[in-house]
């Protein structure tokens, strides 16, 4: 992969398409800096070597051209103290603002462009609005795996606009893409994939990728109750796909066949509302009764895919284990969070990946103890299911 490094900015414009889709509270401060932070170094590279950078990203998924709520204006002062440097701010990113502002950047400048997705042309793949975007400045760089697995204006449209000499991937995209080789080729055995979250459907393709790989698969989370209730289990009122039990089946017969096991919770923390301060219990995971609902992995589970998880040398872990959010529906997750830490302390190799899961680790304090942390949820998935991404495709080919 052709990174930052290999090219000399020096009176050079870099427009670095970042991933600063960042979580914001209610007085539109940045809860979690992970994405900016991990921009950092490739922004400085480009400054250090004598160049300005003009950065462009997408916030949310507005629907209406500019709002209030999306615009990257509330992230300037979290962007520029993570820099140690004063950064500028154009609010359109096509604007004629924009272009006055990002043709008389000097070296060592930094400008931020109002949300890419203000404008509906970013997400259709627009070849108009990218060579708008490409203007901004004569190198392009793409550091935003997070967004990778989309094929829109800015993070590949765009790339044709630049010729190889001048396009290439930031140090974030890089590492992304190393660390997820690690899990997928050649991983250390045992490999274990974790994977939870509400729903089987979004995970479907992952999990038939995953059984060319691993030797060990622990379902977790929502999208357990829909295979215990394809295996004729009574899920009472838990979350569960009706149309998907087929789908849930067949994924069992598949692991079977292909010798994988696939491990499905014995017990659940049951709940008779989806609230903190709800009656609790804990059952068996095939007898839930009627008005009660699955919300974490019960003991005997946490017990059971912790050993696995210890016992692993190669663990991807990506969505939760219960309702973790929940003081009372959390020790599962943590409990996994737990053993993938101490399997890293004895030499396994851990990869952290999915907006939920990467929320419990940090939740937990527990981020900087396993082996990395990645940007992306739905980029890391695509990426192991297609074994490549649009926005790297379009640098790379
Ligand atoms: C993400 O957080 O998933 C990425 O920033 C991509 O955003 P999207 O899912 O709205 O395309
Ligand atoms: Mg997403």
């Amino acid at each position: 992969m052709k990174t930052v490094e290999s090219i000399s900015f020096s009176g050079k414009r870099a427009v670095v398409r970042v991933d600063f889709n960042v979580p914001l509270n209610d007085q539109y401060q940045v809860t979690d800096l992970t994405r900016i932070t991990a921009a950092i170094p490739t922004i400085n590279k480009i400054l250090k070597d004598g160049g300005s950078v003009v950065l462009i990203s997408h916030l949310g998924r507005p629907k209406d051209g500019p709002t209030e709520k999306y615009s990257l204006k509330h992230i300037i002062d979290a962007v520029a103290k993570e820099l140690n440097t004063s950064i500028k701010f154009s609010d359109d990113c096509i604007g004629a603002d924009a272009f006055q502002k990002s043709s008389s950047l000097k070296a060592g400048e930094v400008l931020l462009l109002e949300n890419l997705r203000f404008y509906k042309e970013e997400e259709k793949g627009d070849v108009v609005f990218a060579e708008k975007l490409s203007k901004h400045g004569d190198v392009y760089v793409n550091d935003a795996f997070g967004t990778a697995h989309r094929a829109h204006a800015s993070t590949t449209i765009i790339a044709q606009f630049f010729d190889t000499a001048h396009t290439c991937f930031g140090f974030l995209m890089a590492g992304e893409v190393a660390n997820l080789k690690k899990v997928m080729d050649h991983p250390a055995k045992p490999f274990v994939a974790i994977i939870g979250g509400a729903k089987v459907s979004d995970k479907i393709m992952i999990i038939e990728k995953l059984m060319d790989r691993a030797d060990h698969i622990i379902i977790g989370g929502g999208m357990a109750f829909t295979f215990i209730k394809a295996v004729g289990g009574n899920v009472g009122k838990s979350l569960c796909e009706l149309d998907k039990l087929d789908v849930a089946l067949s994924l069992i017969t598949k692991a079977k066949e292909k010798g994988i096991h696939l491990h499905l919770p014995s017990d659940v923390v049951v709940a008779d509302n989806f609230s903190n301060d709800s009656r609790l219990n804990t059952c068996d995971i095939t007898q839930i009764e009627e008005g009660w609902m699955g919300l974490d992995i019960g003991p005997a589970t946490i017990i059971n895919y912790s050993n696995i998880i210890r016992e692993s040398k190669t663990i991807l872990w990506n969505g939760p284990m219960g309702v973790f959010e929940m003081s009372n529906f959390e020790a599962g997750t943590k409990g996994v969070a737990v053993a993938i830490v101490s399997a890293t302390s004895h030499g396994a190799y851990s990869l952290i990946g999915g907006g939920d899961s990467v929320a419990a680790i940090n939740k937990y304090n527990l981020a900087s103890k396993v082996s990395y942390v990645s940007t992306g949820g739905g980029a890391l998935l695509e990426y192991i299911e297609q074994g490549s991404l649009p926005g790297i495709s379009a640098i790379e080919e």
